[in-house]
């Protein structure tokens, strides 16, 4: 008996010394994780008016007897949602004044018209939250907006820039002066992201709770993007070369400061997602390489140079389905 008792103890030791060490552990890494969230630079609560480009899409017709719509308490709702507080299904979600992915504000006149890119394959279970919560959330916000999902339908690697030229093509049919390009994991928590253009290119998923809340790095441009027409069609849209996972937006960032533009976000506290959870996709190992060709190529590759077989587009209810085989 006493050899075990003597086990007994030595496992206690080790039992907590190992709890403290993890505590410890943990400690630190808490630490370091909140280091740099209010790091990045952001355009000024106050300012950000300034900034908007209010455009509306021009065949939006609204009776003239409704007054303007009002941003300003938007901009300083200081509500959130908490990313446990999302439901895993909307059973009971509502989808009144919803028409073709289509919602315009019924008191007031919309000042902005928004289309939202949303490139997609594979992933029902994230879309079926996606969708429902973007409309609970936008219908807030005063915005006319359209939702766009845009899916590659064959096996074929994955080509998101293609795919936001087709969508952006499409929304500039449909009139839309601005676009989102938006990661289809990613919801907005703060409800004073307004989703609207700014005069300069806007990256809005600036923290991100699976990056801790922390921006990665400064020119990042992925994961939700505002972007006018105008500027999209100026940098020619997004390369389509980049096959697989990654670089197509590391590109894109090259576009915008190759024009001269600015990448603008809101403050930490307005620009807050949490991230759906998914697979990490297989990366393409060329990226680096074909970054580097395009560097004096993006007049030529892009936008204008785009061919594929769009099989069809189906209006649903909820969104605009874009069917795209490469
Ligand atoms: C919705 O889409 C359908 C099919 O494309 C179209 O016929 C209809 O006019 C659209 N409705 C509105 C209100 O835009």
């Amino acid at each position: 008996m006493p050899k075990w008792s003597l086990v007994q103890r030595l496992l206690q030791v080790r039992l907590s010394t190992c709890l403290f060490i993890t505590l410890c552990l943990i400690a630190v890494i808490q630490f370091f994780a909140s280091y740099g969230y209010y790091k990045y630079e952001h355009l000024a609560q106050e300012s950000l008016r300034h900034h908007l480009y209010v455009q509306h899409n021009p065949k939006l017709i609204t009776k003239k007897s409704k007054p303007d719509c009002r941003y300003n308490d938007i901009l300083q709702n200081s509500k959130s949602v908490h990313s446990w507080d999302i439901p895993r299904k909307f059973n009971d979600f509502l989808p009144n004044g919803i028409i073709n992915g289509s919602y315009t504000p019924e008191d007031c006149t919309p000042l902005f018209s928004v289309a939202i890119l949303v490139t997609y394959r594979n992933r029902q279970s994230q879309l079926d939250i996606f969708i429902p919560y973007m409309h609970s959330f936008l219908k807030k916000q005063n915005i006319h907006y359209k939702i766009y999902v845009i899916e590659q339908q064959d096996e074929r690697l994955w080509n998101k820039g293609l795919l936001y030229n087709i969508g952006a093509k499409q929304a500039m049919l449909d009139k839309f002066p601005c676009l989102i390009l938006h990661d289809v994991d990613l919801l907005p928590l703060d409800e004073s992201n307004l989703y609207v253009c700014l005069k300069q290119p806007r990256h809005m998923s600036a923290s991100i709770d699976k990056f801790r809340f922390v921006l990665i790095y400064k020119s990042l441009v992925g994961g939700v993007l505002a972007i006018t027409s105008d500027q999209y069609k100026e940098l020619n849209g997004f390369s389509n070369r980049f096959q697989g996972w990654g670089g197509e937006d590391d590109d894109f960032a090259g576009r915008i400061s190759k024009h001269n533009l600015e990448i603008l976000r809101f403050p930490p506290h307005m620009s807050s997602y949490t991230m759906l959870l998914h697979k990490q996709e297989h990366k393409n190992d060329d990226r680096h390489r074909i970054m580097e060709e395009n560097e004096h190529n993006s007049q030529k590759d892009g936008l204008n140079s785009i061919r594929y077989r769009v099989s069809n587009i189906k209006t649903h209810r909820l969104f605009t389905m874009i069917k795209v085989r490469l």
